[in-house]
């Protein structure tokens, strides 16, 4: 009869789980589950060597092992760190761990700009929920931010290298997803970015998924910039007969109305992609006719998107042919066609950051 293998017990916020060895202390409170789960921002569970660079997973390891109780002298990375039979670990339970969670957060917030209002991943950043949950309304920093152009890295894909918080999710999944290796981080301390050396595009079918990993809004899709806000689109479950066999076909389709605005691979609660997806299916299939549409995408993690859903919608009546007693009208005007908002020689992606009222002025003076 083969050994069967021991499992460790592992307590974390006085919950105990029973994890196989070799099971780091985040994926440990993942099968918990809940608000003991510790953040992770670089941490990715599909990406080889991810982990260890953001510090917002610390905990504090209280008693290391049945065989040798002495607490870890310093707080641990629990997405690096393996659990030992007998381990304890407090997470939201220490005061020291949500105190060192709070620095964290300001020490990512040093350089970034902060600007939510005009950026495409909030409602759906990490950061943003970090800053909102730990963040302080001030910052102590006295120094110039890091500042950088906008890049253009290839056709689809924007980088705002002000929001990186180099977790390298990027850096590894152009590696260990795509064939060539086409970008990496240049530089050392606060002089490290992201770049693809010279500039050169980033061109290759699957290399869109590093929109979906990146944490923030540092790496943003050209057919969707500045288009919508995440809140106001409608997740929708869809799939196609993908012609490429790397690519699983399933992915979520952020609709308003009949529109697709974007197109992205589905996450879990953790905000992991379950399956990638190739370039077509991002960025050229923006039809509802190109997807077979299974029905509304439940939203697991915690975040305004779940607001917004066709969940029992029903299409409202025609009503003109009622009100006007049965008679039809001879002319219907589409409102959208001459609002001026809607023109349609103005193309919102090529605004430079949120539109503004002067972006709509026809010679100099705003259409009445
Ligand atoms: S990356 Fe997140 S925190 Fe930063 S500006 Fe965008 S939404 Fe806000
Ligand atoms: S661009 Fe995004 S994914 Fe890449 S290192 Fe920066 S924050 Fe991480
Ligand atoms: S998730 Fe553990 S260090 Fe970033």
């Amino acid at each position: 009869m083969a050994d069967e293998q021991k499992l460790f017990k592992v307590t974390i916020d006085n919950i105990t789980v029973e994890v196989a060895p070799g099971t780091t202390i985040l994926n440990a409170a993942r099968l918990i589950g809940g608000d003991i789960v510790p953040p992770a921002m670089c941490y990715y569970s599909k990406l080889q060597g991810s982990g260890g660079k953001c510090r917002t997973c610390l905990v504090k390891v209280t008693k290391g092992s049945e065989a040798d109780p002495r607490p870890m002298p310093k707080l641990v990375a629990s997405c690096r760190t393996t659990v030992m039979d007998g381990m304890e670990v407090a997470n939201i339970t220490s005061p020291e761990v949500v105190d060192a969670r709070k620095s964290i957060v300001e020490f990512l917030l040093i350089n970034h700009p902060l600007d939510c209002p005009v950026c495409d991943q909030a409602g759906e950043c990490h950061l943003q929920d970090l800053s909102y949950e730990h963040g302080v309304s001030a910052t102590r920093y006295e120094f110039k931010r890091r500042t950088f152009d906008k890049v253009d890295l290839g056709d689809h894909i924007k980088l705002h290298m002000t929001r990186c918080i180099l977790c390298y999710r990027c850096v590894f999944t152009a590696d260990q997803l795509t064939d060539k290796r086409e970008h990496g981080i240049l530089g050392r301390g606060d002089h490290s970015e992201i770049s693809t050396y010279i500039e050169q595009n980033l061109d290759n079918d699957f290399i869109g998924n590093v929109i979906d990993v990146c944490p923030v809004g540092a790496l943003t899709d050209k057919t969707f910039r500045f288009k919508n806000r995440v809140w106001f689109l409608k997740p929708v479950d869809a799939h196609r007969d993908c012609e490429n066999p790397k690519c699983c076909g399933k992915t979520v389709l952020w609709m308003r109305g009949d529109e697709v605005f974007r197109v992205t691979a589905r996450k879990d609660q953790y905000g992991e992609v379950e399956a990638y997806i190739c370039d077509t299916c991002r960025f050229e299939k923006k039809e509802t006719s190109d997807w077979v549409i299974e029905g509304p995408r439940k939203i697991n993690r915690h975040s305004v998107i779940s607001q917004g859903h066709y969940v029992g919608m029903v299409k409202p009546q025609e009503t003109i042919v009622k009100v006007m007693d049965g008679r039809a009208p001879k002319l219907l005007m589409d409102i959208h066609r001459v609002s001026e908002v809607n023109r349609p020689e103005i193309d919102l992606s090529k605004i430079e950051g949120p539109a503004h009222s002067d972006d709509f002025k026809i010679n100099g003076v705003h259409p009445q």
